[in-house]
Protein backbone atom coordinates (compact mmCIF):
# COMPACT_ATOMS: atom_id res chain seq x y z
CA UNK A 1 0.00 0.00 0.00
CA UNK A 2 1.74 3.47 -1.21
CA UNK A 3 1.66 6.00 1.46
CA UNK A 4 -1.51 8.60 0.52
CA UNK A 5 -0.23 11.43 1.74
CA UNK A 6 2.86 11.36 0.07
CA UNK A 7 1.95 10.03 -3.13
CA UNK A 8 -0.58 12.77 -3.25
CA UNK A 9 1.58 15.64 -3.14
CA UNK A 10 3.71 13.72 -5.60
CA UNK A 11 1.21 13.68 -8.06
CA UNK A 12 0.14 16.90 -7.80
CA UNK A 13 3.72 18.41 -8.47
CA UNK A 14 3.58 15.95 -11.30
CA UNK A 15 0.46 17.01 -13.03
CA UNK A 16 1.63 20.39 -12.35
CA UNK A 17 5.23 20.06 -13.99
CA UNK A 18 3.88 18.21 -17.21
CA UNK A 19 1.05 20.32 -17.92
CA UNK A 20 2.41 23.77 -17.35
CA UNK A 21 -0.18 26.49 -19.05
CA UNK A 22 -1.50 24.35 -21.04
CA UNK A 23 -5.22 23.07 -20.35
CA UNK A 24 -6.51 19.07 -20.00
CA UNK A 25 -9.32 17.36 -20.16
CA UNK A 26 -10.90 14.80 -18.44
CA UNK A 27 -13.84 11.95 -19.08
CA UNK A 28 -15.49 12.35 -15.72
CA UNK A 29 -17.75 9.07 -15.43
CA UNK A 30 -18.85 9.51 -11.65
CA UNK A 31 -16.69 5.97 -10.93
CA UNK A 32 -14.04 5.99 -8.21
CA UNK A 33 -11.07 5.35 -10.60
CA UNK A 34 -12.51 9.12 -12.83
CA UNK A 35 -13.59 11.01 -9.98
CA UNK A 36 -10.13 10.37 -8.46
CA UNK A 37 -7.92 11.04 -11.13
CA UNK A 38 -10.13 14.76 -11.50
CA UNK A 39 -9.51 15.43 -8.06
CA UNK A 40 -6.18 14.74 -8.53
CA UNK A 41 -5.61 16.88 -11.16
CA UNK A 42 -7.81 19.95 -10.02
CA UNK A 43 -5.39 19.78 -7.04
CA UNK A 44 -2.83 20.69 -9.29
CA UNK A 45 -4.06 22.67 -12.41
CA UNK A 46 -7.31 24.28 -11.14
CA UNK A 47 -9.34 25.12 -13.65
CA UNK A 48 -6.96 24.52 -16.52
CA UNK A 49 -8.53 20.91 -16.32
CA UNK A 50 -12.35 20.79 -17.53
CA UNK A 51 -13.89 17.67 -16.50
CA UNK A 52 -16.24 16.74 -18.83
CA UNK A 53 -19.31 14.75 -17.96
CA UNK A 54 -21.39 12.96 -20.50
CA UNK A 55 -25.26 12.34 -19.23
CA UNK A 56 -25.83 9.27 -21.51
CA UNK A 57 -29.27 8.86 -20.24
CA UNK A 58 -28.03 5.51 -19.24
CA UNK A 59 -27.13 6.39 -15.87
CA UNK A 60 -28.96 5.09 -13.26
CA UNK A 61 -31.16 7.13 -10.75
CA UNK A 62 -29.95 10.61 -9.99
CA UNK A 63 -26.54 9.45 -10.86
CA UNK A 64 -26.32 13.23 -12.57
CA UNK A 65 -27.32 15.48 -10.31
CA UNK A 66 -25.00 13.37 -7.68
CA UNK A 67 -21.87 13.86 -9.63
CA UNK A 68 -23.26 17.71 -9.75
CA UNK A 69 -23.27 18.09 -6.12
CA UNK A 70 -19.85 16.58 -5.47
CA UNK A 71 -17.92 18.30 -8.32
CA UNK A 72 -19.53 21.80 -7.62
CA UNK A 73 -16.31 23.07 -6.54
CA UNK A 74 -14.82 22.65 -9.93
CA UNK A 75 -15.52 26.05 -11.34
CA UNK A 76 -14.37 24.13 -15.47
CA UNK A 77 -16.66 21.24 -14.72
CA UNK A 78 -18.89 20.38 -17.95
CA UNK A 79 -22.10 18.47 -18.00
CA UNK A 80 -23.43 17.54 -21.36
CA UNK A 81 -27.09 17.03 -21.72
CA UNK A 82 -26.53 14.02 -24.51
CA UNK A 83 -29.71 11.85 -23.37
CA UNK A 84 -31.63 11.94 -26.69
CA UNK A 85 -28.78 11.76 -29.04
CA UNK A 86 -27.53 8.63 -27.80
CA UNK A 87 -31.11 7.08 -27.67
CA UNK A 88 -31.30 8.22 -31.35
CA UNK A 89 -28.04 6.79 -32.18
CA UNK A 90 -29.24 3.24 -30.15
CA UNK A 91 -32.55 3.28 -31.84
CA UNK A 92 -32.95 -0.28 -33.60
CA UNK A 93 -29.63 -1.38 -32.42
CA UNK A 94 -29.87 -4.84 -30.97
CA UNK A 95 -26.78 -6.62 -31.33
CA UNK A 96 -24.63 -6.51 -27.53
CA UNK A 97 -21.23 -5.54 -29.76
CA UNK A 98 -22.79 -2.90 -32.08
CA UNK A 99 -25.03 -0.78 -28.48
CA UNK A 100 -21.22 -0.76 -27.33
CA UNK A 101 -19.82 0.59 -30.41
CA UNK A 102 -22.40 3.10 -30.77
CA UNK A 103 -22.28 4.06 -27.43
CA UNK A 104 -18.23 4.53 -27.63
CA UNK A 105 -18.60 6.27 -30.75
CA UNK A 106 -21.10 9.03 -29.80
CA UNK A 107 -19.10 9.36 -26.67
CA UNK A 108 -16.07 10.11 -28.24
CA UNK A 109 -17.75 13.06 -30.33
CA UNK A 110 -19.41 14.60 -27.05
CA UNK A 111 -16.50 14.95 -25.60
CA UNK A 112 -14.23 16.04 -28.45
CA UNK A 113 -16.59 18.64 -28.81
CA UNK A 114 -15.38 20.24 -25.42
CA UNK A 115 -11.79 19.20 -26.00
CA UNK A 116 -11.82 21.06 -28.85
CA UNK A 117 -13.78 24.04 -27.62
CA UNK A 118 -11.52 24.51 -24.35
CA UNK A 119 -8.31 23.90 -26.26
CA UNK A 120 -7.05 21.09 -24.44
CA UNK A 121 -3.70 19.56 -25.18
CA UNK A 122 -3.52 16.90 -22.30
CA UNK A 123 -6.04 14.09 -21.74
CA UNK A 124 -5.56 12.78 -18.21
CA UNK A 125 -7.00 9.20 -17.08
CA UNK A 126 -8.37 7.36 -14.40
CA UNK A 127 -6.59 4.23 -15.32
CA UNK A 128 -5.24 1.98 -12.84
CA UNK A 129 -2.71 -1.02 -12.43
CA UNK A 130 -5.71 -3.94 -13.17
CA UNK A 131 -6.41 -1.95 -16.42
CA UNK A 132 -3.54 -2.01 -18.26
CA UNK A 133 -3.10 -5.75 -17.08
CA UNK A 134 -6.76 -6.74 -18.69
CA UNK A 135 -5.78 -4.28 -22.01
CA UNK A 136 -2.81 -6.63 -22.44
CA UNK A 137 -4.98 -9.62 -22.69
CA UNK A 138 -8.49 -9.98 -24.47
CA UNK A 139 -11.31 -10.50 -21.47
CA UNK A 140 -11.93 -6.45 -21.03
CA UNK A 141 -10.56 -5.03 -24.00
CA UNK A 142 -13.89 -3.80 -24.86
CA UNK A 143 -14.76 -2.51 -21.15
CA UNK A 144 -13.29 1.29 -21.37
CA UNK A 145 -14.43 3.35 -23.91
CA UNK A 146 -10.83 3.64 -26.02
CA UNK A 147 -9.91 5.15 -28.73
CA UNK A 148 -10.14 8.67 -26.36
CA UNK A 149 -6.34 9.38 -27.06
CA UNK A 150 -6.81 8.98 -31.26
CA UNK A 151 -9.50 11.79 -31.14
CA UNK A 152 -7.61 14.85 -30.35
CA UNK A 153 -4.32 15.20 -30.77
CA UNK A 154 -3.59 15.49 -27.59
CA UNK A 155 0.13 16.45 -26.39
CA UNK A 156 0.27 13.99 -23.89
CA UNK A 157 -1.65 11.46 -21.69
CA UNK A 158 -1.49 12.09 -17.76
CA UNK A 159 -2.41 8.35 -15.99
CA UNK A 160 -1.62 9.59 -12.05
CA UNK A 161 -2.82 6.32 -10.80
CA UNK A 162 -1.64 3.90 -13.50
CA UNK A 163 0.28 2.19 -10.84
CA UNK A 164 -2.25 2.07 -7.84
CA UNK A 165 -4.98 -1.07 -7.16
CA UNK A 166 -8.65 -0.39 -6.49
CA UNK A 167 -8.55 -0.53 -2.25
CA UNK A 168 -5.41 2.32 -2.99
CA UNK A 169 -7.78 4.34 -5.38
CA UNK A 170 -10.34 4.47 -2.64
CA UNK A 171 -7.93 5.89 0.08
CA UNK A 172 -6.87 8.33 -2.08
CA UNK A 173 -10.19 9.12 -2.90
CA UNK A 174 -11.43 9.50 0.72
CA UNK A 175 -8.12 11.50 1.44
CA UNK A 176 -9.21 14.16 -1.03
CA UNK A 177 -12.39 13.98 0.66
CA UNK A 178 -14.19 12.60 -1.99
CA UNK A 179 -17.70 11.90 -0.18
CA UNK A 180 -18.22 8.56 0.45
CA UNK A 181 -20.58 8.15 -1.94
CA UNK A 182 -18.11 8.03 -4.33
CA UNK A 183 -15.44 6.95 -2.84
CA UNK A 184 -17.12 3.18 -1.94
CA UNK A 185 -19.30 3.61 -4.93
CA UNK A 186 -19.77 -0.14 -7.03
CA UNK A 187 -18.55 -0.70 -10.12
CA UNK A 188 -20.63 0.40 -12.87
CA UNK A 189 -20.29 0.26 -16.98
CA UNK A 190 -19.50 2.49 -18.60
CA UNK A 191 -21.86 1.40 -21.47
CA UNK A 192 -24.05 2.41 -18.62
CA UNK A 193 -27.90 0.27 -18.29
CA UNK A 194 -27.68 -0.08 -22.02
CA UNK A 195 -25.94 -3.53 -20.99
CA UNK A 196 -28.47 -4.48 -18.37
CA UNK A 197 -30.89 -3.94 -21.04
CA UNK A 198 -31.51 -7.14 -23.38
CA UNK A 199 -32.11 -6.02 -26.96
CA UNK A 200 -32.69 -2.06 -28.40
CA UNK A 201 -32.42 0.16 -25.81
CA UNK A 202 -36.16 2.00 -25.37
CA UNK A 203 -37.28 4.76 -23.07
CA UNK A 204 -39.68 2.64 -21.16
CA UNK A 205 -36.84 -0.60 -20.86
CA UNK A 206 -34.80 2.39 -19.74
CA UNK A 207 -37.24 3.33 -16.72
CA UNK A 208 -37.76 -0.13 -15.61
CA UNK A 209 -34.10 -0.26 -15.38
CA UNK A 210 -33.50 2.54 -13.83
CA UNK A 211 -35.97 2.02 -11.26
CA UNK A 212 -35.00 -1.70 -10.39
CA UNK A 213 -31.46 -0.76 -10.44
CA UNK A 214 -32.48 1.61 -7.47
CA UNK A 215 -34.07 -0.96 -5.69
CA UNK A 216 -31.41 -3.81 -5.46
CA UNK A 217 -28.78 -1.43 -4.53
CA UNK A 218 -30.87 0.00 -2.04
CA UNK A 219 -32.18 -3.26 -0.03
CA UNK A 220 -29.06 -5.01 -0.77
CA UNK A 221 -26.22 -2.91 0.77
CA UNK A 222 -26.49 -4.37 4.19
CA UNK A 223 -24.80 -7.38 2.09
CA UNK A 224 -22.16 -5.54 0.88
CA UNK A 225 -22.23 -7.16 -2.60
CA UNK A 226 -19.07 -6.15 -5.26
CA UNK A 227 -22.05 -5.24 -7.33
CA UNK A 228 -25.66 -5.89 -6.91
CA UNK A 229 -27.71 -5.05 -10.47
CA UNK A 230 -31.07 -5.54 -12.22
CA UNK A 231 -31.41 -5.86 -16.19
CA UNK A 232 -34.74 -6.12 -18.35
CA UNK A 233 -34.41 -9.67 -19.67
CA UNK A 234 -37.54 -9.70 -21.80
CA UNK A 235 -41.14 -10.00 -21.71
CA UNK A 236 -43.55 -12.43 -19.88
CA UNK A 237 -47.44 -12.82 -19.47
CA UNK A 238 -48.42 -11.42 -15.63
CA UNK A 239 -51.29 -10.33 -14.23
CA UNK A 240 -52.07 -6.43 -13.08
CA UNK A 241 -55.19 -5.96 -11.30
CA UNK A 242 -57.76 -7.20 -13.43
CA UNK A 243 -55.80 -7.55 -16.72
CA UNK A 244 -53.41 -10.00 -18.07
CA UNK A 245 -50.33 -8.29 -19.16
CA UNK A 246 -47.67 -8.78 -21.71
CA UNK A 247 -44.72 -7.05 -18.90
CA UNK A 248 -40.87 -6.83 -18.84
CA UNK A 249 -39.31 -9.68 -17.11
CA UNK A 250 -36.67 -8.16 -14.77
CA UNK A 251 -33.96 -10.25 -13.47
CA UNK A 252 -31.95 -9.29 -10.21
CA UNK A 253 -28.29 -10.35 -9.35
CA UNK A 254 -25.92 -9.60 -6.39
CA UNK A 255 -22.43 -10.97 -6.19
CA UNK A 256 -19.45 -11.10 -4.44
CA UNK A 257 -15.82 -10.23 -5.75
CA UNK A 258 -12.52 -9.51 -5.36
CA UNK A 259 -11.89 -7.90 -8.83
CA UNK A 260 -14.52 -8.68 -11.63
CA UNK A 261 -12.73 -11.68 -12.90
CA UNK A 262 -14.51 -13.91 -11.04
CA UNK A 263 -17.80 -13.67 -9.15
CA UNK A 264 -19.85 -15.93 -6.81
CA UNK A 265 -23.65 -15.07 -7.14
CA UNK A 266 -24.60 -14.41 -3.09
CA UNK A 267 -27.04 -15.83 -1.32
CA UNK A 268 -30.10 -13.81 -0.49
CA UNK A 269 -32.80 -14.32 2.13
CA UNK A 270 -36.34 -15.10 0.92
CA UNK A 271 -37.76 -11.76 2.70
CA UNK A 272 -35.40 -9.92 1.38
CA UNK A 273 -36.07 -11.21 -2.20
CA UNK A 274 -39.80 -10.58 -1.97
CA UNK A 275 -39.71 -7.12 -1.09
CA UNK A 276 -37.64 -6.70 -3.54
CA UNK A 277 -40.06 -8.48 -6.17
CA UNK A 278 -42.69 -6.28 -4.33
CA UNK A 279 -41.31 -2.83 -5.11
CA UNK A 280 -40.10 -3.49 -8.57
CA UNK A 281 -42.95 -5.03 -9.93
CA UNK A 282 -45.35 -2.06 -8.17
CA UNK A 283 -42.68 0.50 -9.08
CA UNK A 284 -43.90 -0.13 -13.18
CA UNK A 285 -46.91 -0.71 -14.48
CA UNK A 286 -45.22 -3.08 -17.32
CA UNK A 287 -43.06 -5.09 -14.97
CA UNK A 288 -45.01 -8.58 -15.28
CA UNK A 289 -42.10 -10.56 -12.94
CA UNK A 290 -38.97 -10.57 -10.81
CA UNK A 291 -36.33 -13.41 -11.11
CA UNK A 292 -33.10 -13.87 -9.05
CA UNK A 293 -29.67 -14.90 -10.91
CA UNK A 294 -27.97 -17.77 -9.51
CA UNK A 295 -25.44 -17.91 -11.64
CA UNK A 296 -21.48 -17.56 -10.22
CA UNK A 297 -18.74 -16.32 -13.19
CA UNK A 298 -18.25 -18.06 -15.10
CA UNK A 299 -20.12 -19.32 -16.35
CA UNK A 300 -22.05 -16.47 -16.69
CA UNK A 301 -20.38 -12.59 -16.67
CA UNK A 302 -21.83 -10.09 -14.48
CA UNK A 303 -23.54 -7.97 -16.82
CA UNK A 304 -25.77 -8.98 -19.12
CA UNK A 305 -24.51 -8.05 -22.50
P1 LIG B 1 -18.50 -8.70 -16.90
O1 LIG B 1 -19.93 -8.37 -17.25
O2 LIG B 1 -17.62 -8.82 -18.13
O3 LIG B 1 -17.96 -7.46 -16.10
O4 LIG B 1 -18.38 -9.89 -16.00
C1 LIG B 1 -16.82 -7.46 -15.27
C2 LIG B 1 -16.75 -6.11 -14.57
O5 LIG B 1 -16.55 -5.07 -15.54
C3 LIG B 1 -17.64 -4.16 -15.54
N1 LIG B 1 -17.93 -3.83 -16.93
C4 LIG B 1 -17.53 -2.69 -17.52
N2 LIG B 1 -16.84 -1.64 -17.03
N3 LIG B 1 -16.99 -0.60 -19.15
C5 LIG B 1 -16.60 -0.58 -17.86
O6 LIG B 1 -16.00 0.41 -17.44
C6 LIG B 1 -17.66 -1.64 -19.71
O7 LIG B 1 -18.00 -1.64 -20.88
C7 LIG B 1 -17.96 -2.73 -18.83
N4 LIG B 1 -18.60 -3.91 -19.02
C8 LIG B 1 -18.57 -4.57 -17.84
C9 LIG B 1 -18.78 -4.89 -14.86
O8 LIG B 1 -19.72 -3.98 -14.30
C10 LIG B 1 -18.05 -5.72 -13.85
O9 LIG B 1 -17.68 -4.96 -12.72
Amino acid sequence: MVDVDSFIDEKIAEISNEVGDANAVIALSGGVDSSTAAALAYEAIGSQLTPVYVDTGLMREGETDQIRDVFDYMDSLRIVDAKDRFLDELEGVTDPEAKRHVIGEQFIREFETVAKDVDADYLVQGTIYPDRIESEGTIKSHHNVGGLPDVVDFEGIVEPMRDLYKDEVREVARELDLEEIIAERMPFPGPGLAVRIIGEVTEEKLDVARMANHVVEDELEEYEPWQALAAVIGKATGVKGDNRVHGWVVSVRSVESRDGMTARAQEIDWETLQRIQSRITGGHDNVARVVYDVTHKPPATIEYE
